[in-house]
């Protein structure tokens, strides 16, 4: 069970429920207990009343004698009690007529026992000696047992309403016990790197939820620190190397205006504007990546038809495929508008379609394609190139991952135009995943948005 709340709640309820039941099990032994002990001592009176009956001389009496006094005594409360006489050879004396013949069983070495009887049902039995006679006299278990069913459902009734009790007591005292833990929670959840400064309020009951919330506080103190020293370092190194750049990129252009350079020198130079050129792109998608972690980077969502915006981006594409050899061809379905950050969605496309042009064959194409449905906004991104292994999928993702491919092709980028497409798409609240689109062959980066929200 996943929540703190429903376990709390389910103790409770089971506790409660158990602690009723184990009470209303004691009560059941004991008022059964004390019922039978209460028929046994109106067996054992019943029997005192047949000895007095019976008077001092019985054992010189005859049976037909005998059965009349007992007789005569018992049979207005016959219904009561069953009374069974016999002698030491078991030859019987007198055996009351609610026995309609049967007799009682005796249990050897037992006294007091309950035991059914054919046609009469269960009986309590207490077995009395009056030498050389043995009586038995038995009065009906049934009023007993109805009495114990009738406990036995009341018994489960409560218990079940208390069960019920149980669950919305222990429900409400969860809520009340939590309430503290969801307010930590709510705002914790809201501190993100881009609202550093908000903090858990702190009661003034001094108790533990108030002194974790002060910690939490404090640690939040400690991030927000962190956090800014990480934002000024990112900033002061990028400025710090961009100013040293930029003069090498000035002399080294400067270099190409002077004349006297030979034509190796001329090269070597070249060389060196490209790599400067490089490492400042570099630099600025660090810089990107760094920002955009820290919440820093804002997108203007707008309006636009998802036909449009691709259309204009299919022209660019269309250059992009036809300059390196290759054809890109587009489809897209669905009505209605998307709220995106154009430009930044743009530089996705552009980052999937240079990845995709890479590794695609001369005279091969890349394709995209869109959907727009119940409000999800597809694209995918399909190139006629080696593919990737499933795992690979996962990883390209993450910075400075470059796979070697078989096909050669540009192996020169900086393994960060994946992450910052990633970046971008969650900014847009969506989603980017890659599949192979068959085993080795060709691969296919989908890339999902929610038509509609807000900034
Ligand atoms: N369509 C694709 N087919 C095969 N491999 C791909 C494809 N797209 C990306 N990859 C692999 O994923 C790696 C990471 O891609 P990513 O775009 O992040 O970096 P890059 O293209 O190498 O450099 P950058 O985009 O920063 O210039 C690539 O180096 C490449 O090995
Ligand atoms: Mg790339």
């Amino acid at each position: 069970m996943k929540s703190i709340g429903s376990r709390i709640t389910l103790w409770y309820a089971i506790t409660l429920t158990a602690t009723l039941a184990t009470l209303f099990i004691a009560g059941h032994y004991l008022l059964e207990r004390y019922l039978v002990r209460q028929l046994d001592e109106l067996n054992e009176n019943q029997f005192k009343h047949l000895r007095a009956v019976l008077g001092q001389d019985y054992a010189s009496l005859t049976p037909a004698v005998i059965d009349e006094r007992i007789r005569e005594a018992t049979e207005s409360a016959s219904s009561m009690f069953y009374t069974d006489m016999h002698g030491p050879m078991t030859n019987r004396f007198f055996r009351s007529s609610n026995l309609h013949g049967q007799s009682i069983p005796d249990i050897v070495g037992q006294n007091i026992y309950s035991i059914s009887v054919d046609g009469v049902g269960e009986v309590r039995v207490g077995e009395f000696l009056l030498r050389p006679f043995d009586v038995m006299v038995a009065t009906p278990l049934a009023p007993v047992r109805d009495l114990m069913a009738g406990y036995r459902r009341v018994f489960f009734g409560l218990l079940l309403l208390a069960l019920v009790l149980a669950l919305l007591i222990g429900y409400g005292l969860s809520e009340l016990f939590l309430r503290p833990v969801r307010v930590i929670q709510e705002t914790a959840n809201r501190i993100r790197s881009d609202n550093l400064t908000e903090r858990i309020p702190v009661g003034n009951v001094k108790d533990e939820m108030s002194q974790l919330a002060a910690f939490l506080n404090q640690m939040f103190d400690r991030l927000e620190n962190a956090f800014s020293e990480i934002r000024r370092f990112s900033a002061e190194a990028s400025h710090e190397l961009k100013t040293p750049l930029s003069l090498m990129q000035l002399h080294a252009e400067r270099l190409l205006g002077d004349d006297t350079l030979t034509e190796a020198q001329r090269d070597s130079v070249m060389v060196q504007l490209e790599e400067i050129g490089r490492v400042n792109h570099i630099i600025d998608e660090l810089l990107f990546l760094s920002r955009a972690d820290a919440g820093a980077v804002l997108i203007e969502l707008a309006q636009q038809s998802p036909a449009a915006f691709l259309g204009a981006f299919a022209q660019d594409a269309n250059a992009l495929a036809e300059y390196d050899g290759k054809h890109f061809v587009w489809t897209h379905t669905g009505e209605g508008s998307v709220s995106i950050d154009g430009k930044r969605i743009r530089q996705v496309l552009l980052n999937l379609l240079t990845n995709a042009l890479k590794v695609t064959p001369l005279d091969s194409g890349v394709s995209m394609d869109s959907t727009l449905v119940d409000d999800r906004w597809r694209i995918s991104i399909v190139d006629e190139g080696p593919g990737l292994t499933t795992e690979q999928c996962e990883r390209m993702f993450e910075r400075f991952v470059r796979f070697g491919n078989a096909a050669g092709g540009d192996t020169r980028g900086a393994g960060l135009g994946l992450p910052i497409s990633r970046s971008i798409v969650k900014m847009h609240k969506g989603r980017i995943w890659a599949t192979s689109r068959d085993v080795g062959r060709g691969l296919r980066v989908v890339i999902e948005l929610p038509a509609t929200q807000r900034a």
